[in-house]
């Protein structure tokens, strides 16, 4: 099984057309059977066009041997008011997948628990291949207990949104540019290659992510913690870009 991976388009968002030009080249071979589409994206924070998404789900989720997945790991943290989610369009693409996760708004990471909403064969074929007991008791208990805790989303939504915009704000004082974001990180791009900056925040404790694996030599993906966490982070820059004379 191979894996087919199409370029962003020139704002760093998903290219649907581009997805779609793949799609019509290779299904005269019936090679490609999963679509992939992450929204908001990881590691970019942007969303999906949401009118592109309905005009590339009219043409492909209706296809009896093609599976679309919209990966919503961030979806508590969309703000955007275009924005229509997975579950929400479900209703007229019934054969759309959607898959979410505790790891990120619900606090959950540590004990590996998520789920998925899809076609009742989807969901047969995934109880036959998936490990026996991948979800343990206590992952479900408390996945069931964090679902019933709303305010706990909300107010973890509410302080990424203020992390988010005060980081933009605080990296435009700085000259350095960032991409608007819908998930709980920002991705900056620091103007260097990206070893150096790494290793100087690894030195003070601070784990940052960069993201040359994607091709994005001089960026790296900073995830919104608590204020003053956030502090030390824009401290820390602050501090590099002085040494550095940039
Ligand atoms: C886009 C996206 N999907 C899915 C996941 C999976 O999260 P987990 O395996 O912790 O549920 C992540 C985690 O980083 C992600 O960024």
């Amino acid at each position: 099984m191979g894996v087919i991976e199409t370029p962003l388009d020139k704002h760093f968002g998903i290219d649907l057309s581009a997805i779609s030009s793949t799609l019509h080249a290779q299904r005269v071979n019936q090679k490609i059977k999963i679509v992939f589409l992450p929204n908001p994206n990881n590691p970019t924070g942007r969303l999906l066009d949401t009118e592109q998404l309905i005009e590339f789900l009219d043409d492909w989720a209706h296809k009896p041997d093609l599976l679309i997945v919209l990966d919503e790991a961030y979806h508590e943290y969309v703000r955007h008011q275009a924005y229509r989610s997975g579950i929400e369009l479900r209703k007229k693409y019934p054969q759309l997948i959607v898959s979410r996760t505790f790891s990120k708004a619900y606090g959950l990471a540590g004990l590996r628990v998520g789920y998925f909403v899809a076609p009742s064969f989807v969901v047969g074929l995934m109880n036959r291949v998936r490990r026996p007991f991948n979800i343990n008791i206590l992952a479900q208990v408390a996945a069931q207990a964090a679902l019933e805790d709303q305010d706990f989303v909300t107010q973890s939504a509410i302080m990424t949104w203020s992390g988010l915009d005060r980081i933009a704000k605080e990296l435009a004082e700085y000259g350095l540019q960032c991409l608007p974001s819908q998930g709980n990180f920002v991705m900056i791009n620091a103007g260097k290659p990206i070893a150096e900056l790494n290793e100087f925040f690894l030195r003070r404790g601070v784990i940052i992510r960069p993201v040359d694996n994607y091709g994005f030599l001089t960026w790296f993906r900073l995830t919104i913690g608590l204020p003053e966490q956030m502090s030390l982070v824009m401290k820390l820059l602050k501090q590099w870009i002085e040494e550095a004379g940039q």
